[in-house]
């Protein structure tokens, strides 16, 4: 490591709600778990049972040495049929904040992280023409109860969700999926629309920082590949760094970098391929992803608030993290303004279509008893974080 990183540099690691907590059977995510058909490799059941074992996992994350915790609200708790809203779900999200200052940790809050309440799963979804409204009126009911975040995050990942429609065009068609490709620009309108009616409500009722957090990439152009590169990166990128340009600060989740051929993504070598996703190893991609974003917007405070790989060596993750840091280290010495740090993921937990398979955990969980397992990597995430980035002596 060549740290070390700014003073009060945050250190955390991230979960998000339906992936961990278990039992969401209000939402989206666990109606198209069950489809006739579905695309989902398993149903996320009781996932790491997180709505139960959350003082766990805080235990864990603070014992580790690591000051930051970042997760999401399951909205369809909260809301679980329209305009009704449930005080006791509110309150479990406002103990896990209080536990996490209780701990020394620094909570990191996502309103939506991928999932949505099926009533609106059938009256409109993320691009209805009432979700602005429905996103202000759910932002204004949560937004008393996030006043001891340190940041909140409005939707998560938007420019991957709006690419996703396009990859299940993609899929129906038979046409191979290189990489994230393009996202569908009437979804990414959508998304960046209720990004911004949440922030209205947050920044009227004097919430904490907010923001929202992209997939960052690092963009990279093969032989003849400059122009599409520059396109597509308008496209996946720009678009919502404009977008973000305004907010207090700007989150990127980074794991790989994005190959551009002049007939666009080209798909990784198979040997460069990581467990999840198809996905290529490419630790630095991180430094290259936060150098760009501060290229584009120098005056917005970043944070990483996810990276990680999927891998069952926990050594290489160790490596794959050293390596991402170095990178990160490199952005910030060149002048990036990067307030923290978040790893994905605090656990091996529900990686959304590809089920329990893929594991990007810094612990494991047994799927019978949901008993946590520290792994190496954890200890030595949380080194790094108490010696602020500086190599060990
Ligand atoms: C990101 C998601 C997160 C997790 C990681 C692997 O795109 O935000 O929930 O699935 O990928």
């Amino acid at each position: 490591m060549t740290g070390p990183f700014p003073d009060g540099f945050l250190w955390g690691a991230a979960t998000a709600a339906h992936q961990v907590e278990g039992g969401n059977v209000n939402n989206d995510h666990w109606e198209l778990e069950h489809a006739e058909h579905s695309p989902f490799a398993e149903p996320s059941g009781d996932a790491c049972d997180s709505w139960h074992r959350w003082p766990e996992d805080l235990d864990l994350v603070a014992g580790a040495g690591l000051n930051t915790y970042r997760f999401s609200l399951e909205w369809s708790r909260i809301e679980p049929a329209e305009g009704e809203f449930s005080r006791a779900n509110l309150d479990h999200y406002r103990r896990i904040l209080d536990g996490c200052r209780d701990r020394g940790l620094t909570p990191i809050v996502t309103l939506v992280h991928f999932t949505m309440p099926r009533w609106l799963l059938h009256d409109g979804g993320w691009t209805g023409a009432r979700t602005g409204d429905r996103i202000a009126r759910f932002t204004e009911y949560v937004a008393p109860a996030l006043r001891d975040a340190g940041y909140i995050a409005t939707i998560n990942e938007p420019n991957l969700m709006a690419a996703q429609p396009v990859m299940g065009a993609m899929a129906r068609r038979g046409e191979p999926i290189k990489g994230l490709p393009r996202p569908d620009q009437g979804v990414a309108d959508a998304l960046l629309e209720l990004h911004r009616r949440s922030t209205e409500v947050l920044r009227g009722a004097g919430s904490p920082p907010a923001g929202m957090t992209l997939v960052g990439r690092e963009h990279l152009a093969e032989d003849g590949g400059e122009e599409r590169m520059r396109e597509e990166r308008a496209a996946f990128e720009d678009q919502f760094f404009t977008a973000a340009a305004d907010d207090d600060w700007l989150g990127l989740q980074v794991y790989t970098c994005a190959r551009f051929g002049p007939d666009g993504l080209v798909a990784p070598a198979p040997e460069l391929q990581t467990l999840a996703h198809g996905m290529e190893r490419r630790p630095e991609a991180l430094g290259a992803a936060v150098r760009r974003a501060a290229e584009v917007l120098p005056d917005l405070p970043l944070l990483v608030t996810e990276n990680g790989i999927a891998t069952a060596d926990d050594e290489d993750r160790i490596r794959f993290t050293d390596e991402a840091l170095r990178s990160l280290a490199g952005a910030i010495a060149d002048g990036a303004d990067v307030r923290g740090y978040v790893h994905w993921s605090l656990l091996d937990n529900f990686e959304w279509m590809l089920g329990y398979r893929p594991t990007f955990g810094l612990v494991s969980v047994d799927r019978q008893t949901f008993a946590r397992t520290p792994k190496p990597s954890l200890a030595w995430l949380g080194g790094v974080a108490r010696r602020n980035g500086r190599t060990a002596c």
